[in-house]
C-alpha cells in the first residue's frame, strides 16, 4: 500500500491521455529553483523596511477592507444567503490535517506540472473572476501582467471589465485560459469564442454553477449589481454579434446595452444534450466548473470534455451546499484517471493547496485572495500574492518531506475525527 511520500499516481503531464508517459520514479531528479520571496522580505527587513502587504494570504480580506469600497468589498466578499457554504468551504480545509515525513530527501524538488498543454510551476491557476475593475481601476490587465510575470496562468472571465483582446494584450506571452458565461444567445456565444481563440486563450472553461445569479444579501442591502452600471460587461459591450443585436451604438446609450445583457446573460434551459455547441465552437481542451458530484463528473466524462473544476463557486451560489473540499475525494476516484480534475472554493494558503493535490486534484484554483491583492496595490498587489503562496506551498510541501507531486496522496492527511 502506497504511503505519503511514495510515488502515488504516475507524473505524467496532467491532461495527458494516462499511460502516454512514463512514470518519472527511478529518472534522476530535476530540481527547479525555488521562490526566493522568504528571503527577499527577510533581507529587505534588515534595512527597516517592511512588506507592504501582509504575508497571511487569509489575512487579506481585512486588509482590503480599508481600501476597497465598502459595496466593491461586499461584492467580493459576500456569498449566497446566509454565507454558509462559503464558511463550510474553509471549515472543510480544516477537518483535513497534514502529516508530515521526516528525514526524506527534499534539496532537490520539483512541483511543477502541466495541465491540458499548460506549464504550471507550482499547481496553481487564477480563477476566472469578473468585474475586476470594481477592486482597482487597472482590473484585468494589472491581473494579466502580474500572472505573466510570475509564469500563473489566468482564467478570465466572460465578466470581466476589460475585452478579451486588452487582457490578451496585457497577458503577452503568458498563458491564458477562457471561462464562458454560456449566454442565450448562440451567436454571441460563438462570436465570444471565436474572439477568445483569436486572442490566443488555449483552453475553455465553461462555468455551469451560474446560469443566474443567486440571493446575495450584501449586494442587496447595498441595491448593488456592477454589470447593471456597465462595469463586467466589456466583453459583450465590445462583441459584433451582440451589437448587431442593438437598435442603435452602444457608445450613444449604454440603457438599451445592459438590458440586452439582462436578457441573454444566462440560458437556465442549456442541459447535457448542449454540449456539442462547444467544441463546435472551440477548438482546443473544455473544462466544466461547478461539478460537485461524482454522477455529474462521470456524465462529463461520458460527453467527452476533458476536465472539470470540482467547484462551489465559493459559496456564492448555493446556500446550504457541500464544502468543495468534501465533494473532491468521491469525483476524483470516479473520474482522475480519465478527466483532468481541478479545485476552487476555500483556497487561502500552501497548506490548502497540499490538501486538495492530496485529495486527488491535479491543479487549484485560486480566488478571492487575488482579488484583495488588486485591491490593495493593484499589480504589484496580485505579484505579491501569487509569490507568497508559491512560496508558502513549496515550503510546506518540502516540510512534510515531499519533492514530486506525485508523491502526494490521500495518505498525506488525516481526517479530523
Ligand atoms: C467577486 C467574484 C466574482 C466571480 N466571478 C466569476 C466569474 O465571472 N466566472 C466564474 O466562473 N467564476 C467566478 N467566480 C468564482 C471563482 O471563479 C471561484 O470559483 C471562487 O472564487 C472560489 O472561491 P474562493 O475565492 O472563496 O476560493 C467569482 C468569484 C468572486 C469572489
Amino acid at each position: 500500500m502506497a504511503a505519503c511520500g511514495d510515488a502515488h499516481r504516475p507524473a505524467r503531464a496532467v491532461g495527458s491521455r494516462p499511460g502516454a508517459e512514463p512514470s518519472q520514479k527511478g529518472s534522476a531528479p530535476v530540481s527547479q529553483p525555488l521562490e526566493s520571496y522568504q528571503d527577499e522580505i527577510y533581507l529587505t527587513g534588515l534595512t527597516g523596511t517592511l512588506p507592504e502587504f501582509p504575508a497571511d494570504l487569509g489575512g487579506l480580506e481585512e486588509a482590503a477592507r480599508a481600501v476597497m469600497t465598502p459595496r466593491a468589498h461586499d461584492y467580493v466578499a459576500g456569498a449566497a444567503g446566509s454565507g454558509d457554504t462559503a464558511r463550510e468551504n474553509l471549515e472543510a480545509f480544516r477537518r483535513w490535517r497534514i502529516v508530515p515525513r521526516m528525514l526524506t530527501d527534499v534539496s532537490t524538488p520539483s512541483y511543477a506540472t502541466s495541465v491540458l498543454g499548460t506549464e504550471l510551476t507550482v499547481p496553481f491557476l487564477l480563477a476566472p473572476i469578473g468585474v475586476l475593475k470594481i477592486a482597482h481601476p487597472d482590473g484585468e490587465a494589472a491581473v494579466a501582467r502580474a500572472a505573466a510575470a510570475q509564469q500563473v496562468p489566468m482564467i478570465l472571465s466572460t465578466a470581466a471589465s476589460t475585452s478579451i483582446e486588452d487582457v490578451a494584450e496585457a497577458n503577452g506571452d503568458g498563458q491564458r485560459w477562457y471561462q464562458l458565461y454560456w449566454p442565450k444567445d448562440r451567436a454571441v456565444g460563438a462570436s465570444l469564442l471565436g474572439r477568445a481563440q483569436a486572442a490566443g486563450f488555449s483552453v475553455l472553461v465553461v462555468t455551469l454553477d451560474t446560469r443566474t445569479l443567486a440571493w446575495r444579501p450584501r449586494d442587496l442591502n447595498n441595491g448593488y449589481l456592477p454589470f447593471l452600471q456597465g462595469v463586467g460587461v466589456q466583453n459583450y459591450l465590445s462583441d459584433p454579434a451582440f451589437r448587431a443585436g442593438l437598435a442603435g451604438p452602444v457608445d450613444d446609450d449604454l440603457g438599451p446595452a445592459i438590458l440586452r445583457w439582462t436578457q441573454i446573460f444566462g440560458d437556465t434551459s442549456i442541459t447535457w444534450d448542449d454540449l456539442p455547441f462547444l467544441r463546435q465552437h472551440w477548438n482546443g481542451p473544455i473544462v466544466l466548473k461547478g461539478i460537485m458530484t461524482a454522477a455529474d463528473a462521470l456524465r462529463a466524462a461520458k460527453a467527452g470534455v476533458d476536465g472539470l473544476v470540482v467547484s462551489n463557486h465559493g459559496g456564492r451560489q448555493v446556500d446550504g451546499a457541500l464544502g468543495a473540499l468534501d465533494a473532491l475525494p468521491v469525483i476524483a476516484e470516479a473520474v482522475g484517471s480519465r478527466l483532468t480534475v481541478l479545485f476552487d472554493s476555500g483556497i487561502r494558503g500552501g497548506a490548502d493547496m497540499l490538501k486538495a493535490l492530496a485529495l486527488g486534484a491535479q491543479a487549484v484554483l485560486l480566488g478571492r485572495p487575488y482579488v484583495y491583492g488588486l485591491g490593495l496595490g493593484g499589480e504589484a498587489g496580485v505579484r505579491h500574492v501569487l509569490r507568497a503562496l508559491r512560496t508558502e506551498f513549496e515550503l510546506t510541501m518540502r516540510l512534510t518531506g515531499l519533492s514530486r507531486l506525485s508523491e502526494l496522496g490521500p495518505d498525506c492527511l488525516q481526517r479530523r475525527a
